[in-house]
């Protein structure tokens, strides 16, 4: 079934299927009657809004002068920077190769860090402004919609877009601890819209945006969370990881798009280190629980350094040795925060692989969840409960796939009464 495709925020391309998905969805907030007159004074007062994306979830752009090229079709040099993410046109057949000559990163062993390939110079556009994550595709074909929806319900709600209403996109190959100018940033943004605005902001944050937010806060001092956030809204999060980055590691994922070969892609995929960051975690999956099986070997999460010795790509393993620390110790946000999770819809939890792994497709065994985030995962949210003084909310969103949660009207809804709460 079409409506199967989903977005996986959490491996480049799963973003394809969904976004056939999206372009038959439609926002259904309702807009506020405007006040008479100059149609500002009888609103509330509301907090200004920032917007973290998820993996995949912003525009990326390139600009190239490389030694070489895969294939002759490739560009080698372009005078400008150009959409890399998201632009449908270079992930048909043959463009592929050299979009994945672009985006894949390569990993330095001694120095613990990534980098692109030599002559590929990688920006993200749009930093403190909602376009690069409202639409992934800059054309905004409506194909690539991701955070309209609840950006044009603030603005019918009276806000304004690139004012107190702001993206914060960021390079989301990577983890945080590459990623460090990001959170500074982050940080003099949401200090400036709270003085603009004479109160503190409201954080929401899709997918890996919710890991990304976590970490940002827990390097925060209390007094600056007191004084400027005032809640922080998380729709998707995948807190303890999410099983499917296992086969996206090992096998590649085309999230079933026929033209695509999953083994072609895997070899970006694997390169990004935020797809081990968001392996499955120890507080979520027990420790005999069987994540991959093969004819002689079965793998559970303590079995990620052999896996990855088993199928040739052990840099898999020392990024998430780099990136494991960074919020495994799901130190509470020390904020008010709302978790919004999706449930009912399978979710990949376990691959079994016949005897020509890790280079085949797997049986997948599936769950419950969103489509993506594993529901185990999500829910490690209540264990926040009781354990920070600011409330911690959960609310169950049945039948929402991962992506079609930002679009769904309970969503908005929920949102809204957030904003406009005392
Ligand atoms: C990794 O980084 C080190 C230190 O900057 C450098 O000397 C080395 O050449 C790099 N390795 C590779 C394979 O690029
Ligand atoms: C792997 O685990 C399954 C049960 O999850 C079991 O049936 C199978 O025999 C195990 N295979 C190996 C090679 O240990
Ligand atoms: C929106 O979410 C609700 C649950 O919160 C669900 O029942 C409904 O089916 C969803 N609507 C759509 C269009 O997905």
């Amino acid at each position: 079934m079409a409506g199967r495709h989903r977005i996986t925020a959490l491996s480049s391309l799963l973003l394809l299927g969904v976004l056939l998905l999206l372009s038959a969805a439609h926002s259904s907030a309702k807009p506020l009657e405007k006040c008479p007159g100059d149609g500002k004074s009888c609103q509330p007062p509301k907090p200004p809004v920032v917007l973290i994306p998820g993996d995949l979830g912003n525009q990326l752009e390139a600009k190239l002068d490389k030694p070489s090229v895969v294939h002759y079709i490739c560009y080698k040099k372009t005078d400008t920077f150009f959409t890399l993410w998201l632009n449908l046109e270079l992930l048909v057949p043959v463009a592929i190769d050299c979009w994945i000559d672009n985006i894949r990163l390569i990993y330095n062993r001694t120095t613990h860090t990534t980098s692109s390939p030599p002559g590929v110079n990688i920006r993200v556009p749009g930093f403190g402004q909602t376009s690069s994550l409202e639409f992934l595709d800059p054309s905004k074909r409506s194909v690539g919609m991701y955070f309209f929806t609840i950006v044009q319900s603030l603005v019918d709600w009276g806000y304004t877009r690139d004012d107190d209403v702001r993206g914060a996109p960021y390079d989301w190959r990577k983890a945080p601890n590459e990623n460090k100018e990001y959170f500074l940033a982050l940080q003099q943004m949401i200090e400036e819209m709270a003085e603009k605005a004479g109160g503190p902001v409201v954080l929401i944050a899709h997918s890996m945006g919710n890991m990304y937010t976590l970490y940002f806060l827990n390097q925060q001092p209390q007094a600056w969370k007191d004084r400027y956030i005032k809640a922080f809204i998380s729709l998707g999060a995948p807190w303890a990881g999410v099983a499917k980055t296992l086969r996206v590691i090992i096998s590649g994922d085309n999230n079933r798009i026929p033209v695509i070969s999953p083994l072609k892609i895997r070899s970006q995929q694997r390169s990004a280190v935020s797809t081990s960051w968001l392996l499955p975690y120890a507080s979520s999956w027990t420790k005999d629980q069987v994540l991959v099986e093969t004819p002689t070997t079965n793998y559970t999460i303590q079995d990620y350094k052999r896996l990855f010795s088993d199928i040739g790509y052990e840099d898999a393993w020392l990024m998430r040795q780099d990136t494991e620390p960074l919020v495994k110790d799901f130190t509470p946000p020390g904020v008010a925060v709302h978790c919004l999770y999706g449930t009912g819809v399978d979710t990949s939890e376990a691959f079994q692989y016949s005897n020509k792994f890790p280079d085949v497709e797997p049986t997948v065994v599936v769950g419950d969840g969103d489509g993506t985030v594993n529901l185990q995962s999500a829910l490690q949210c209540k264990r926040w409960v009781g354990k920070q003084k600011q409330p911690v909310m959960l609310k169950e969103l049945p039948a929402n796939e991962h992506v079609n949660m930002l679009l769904n009207f309970t969503t908005v809804t929920y949102i809204k009464s957030v904003l406009f709460s005392p």
